[in-house]
């Protein structure tokens, strides 16, 4: 059975609610807190990414869907809370050293690497094995390592079409080359998890066909795929199951055509509303369009218990967009 299918199948039936047990999870998140000043940017109390699939992460600007992957992957310390890795308790760890157990997010080309050429940006994400132990140092020669970190990214770079740029300079590639190399930087670790948020932003969108057929063939090499996108459409055609956030916390779960039955009340709530200015009386009521989408945001079946539905205030879309996206 094709990677896909056999996700799928395992989990059909799986409750489509926030917190749903998965037959087979790889990462399994408890009581997750992380507040900025008096702003609760993160409180998931349990989540379960199964194993093999891609897992498709929505919800709102500020939903605290990039703090998640930070606190996940090490780079942020969380207020409170656990999450194992495999059984294997995964919190309190270093970024490099969650990576070394197989979990890896992807990082924008920062100025500083778009100075390097293409192959050293790959270099640069090849586990630092040789650093960073004393008798690793002794039992593995610089040079053979070396050898190898190059050949496998090599390897890569010819799989994400990127092998003729090389010996470019990263700052060179276009937006859709840069998304390929920061997934391929990735893949130096030989991850088990890789989240990747929004590999789509910034990307021609001629380019992303062939960047989604590319984040479909981690699935089946048998990764496990953690995926932020505010594009609808996209998340529909490449998530096994999506996870939505607001506010911090998972507010639903479900496999994606429990979305599409909401297509247009799903559109309006993460997609074109997403950067109007919103509308509210004195008292903080919502008047005018602003009160129309509440109501139709408030009918919407995602799997959440009608009374914890959440409104476009309380969702944070009364919040300015941050124009992070072009
Ligand atoms: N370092 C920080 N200091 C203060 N507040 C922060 C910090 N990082 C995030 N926040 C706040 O935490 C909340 C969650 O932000 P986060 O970036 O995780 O949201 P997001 O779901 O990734 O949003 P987007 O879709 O816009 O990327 C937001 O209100 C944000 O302003
Ligand atoms: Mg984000």
């Amino acid at each position: 059975m094709p990677a896909d299918e056999a996700v799928r199948a395992a989990l059909a039936g799986v409750a489509p609610e926030p917190g749903a047990a998965k037959p087979d999870p790889i990462l399994v998140v408890d009581d997750v807190t992380r507040a900025f000043g008096g702003l609760k940017a993160v409180d998931v109390a349990h989540l379960e990414i199964q194993r093999g699939a891609i897992t498709g992460l929505i919800g709102p600007n500020g939903a605290g869907k990039t703090t998640l992957f930070n606190l996940l992957t090490g780079f942020d310390r969380p207020g409170s809370g656990r999450w194992r890795f495999d059984g294997r308790p995964l919190h309190g760890l270093a970024p490099h050293r969650v990576a070394r157990r197989g979990v890896v997010r992807t990082f924008q080309l920062t100025k500083a690497l778009a100075k390097l050429s293409v192959l050293d940006n790959m270099r640069l994400g090849a586990p630092k094995q040789t650093g960073e132990s004393f008798f690793g140092a002794l039992l593995t020669p610089w040079g053979r390592q070396e050898k190898a970190n190059t050949e496998k990214a090599h390897e890569l770079l010819v799989r994400f079409q990127l092998d003729a740029k090389a010996d470019d300079l990263a700052g060179s590639l276009s937006g859709g080359q840069r998304k390929l190399l920061e997934m391929a930087r990735a893949l130096m670790m030989d991850p088990t998890v890789i989240m990747l948020d929004e590999p789509m932003a910034g990307v021609n969108p001629a380019l992303t066909e062939s960047l989604l057929r590319h984040v479909k063939s981690l699935r089946d090499d048998g990764m496990t795929v953690v995926f932020v996108e505010h594009d609808m459409d996209v998340i529909r055609d490449i998530s096994d199951w999506v996870v939505v956030m607001a506010q911090g916390t998972v507010i639903a779960e479900g496999p994606p055509e429990a979305l599409s039955s909401n297509k247009d009340v799903v559109d309006a709530y993460l997609g074109a509303h997403h950067d109007r200015a919103l509308e509210f009386d004195a008292e903080g009521n919502p008047i005018g369009e602003t009160a129309e989408l509440v109501t139709e945001m408030e009918s919407v079946e995602l799997g959440v218990d009608p009374s914890q539905t959440p409104t476009a205030q309380s969702v944070g879309l009364d919040r300015p967009d941050r124009g992070e996206r072009t």
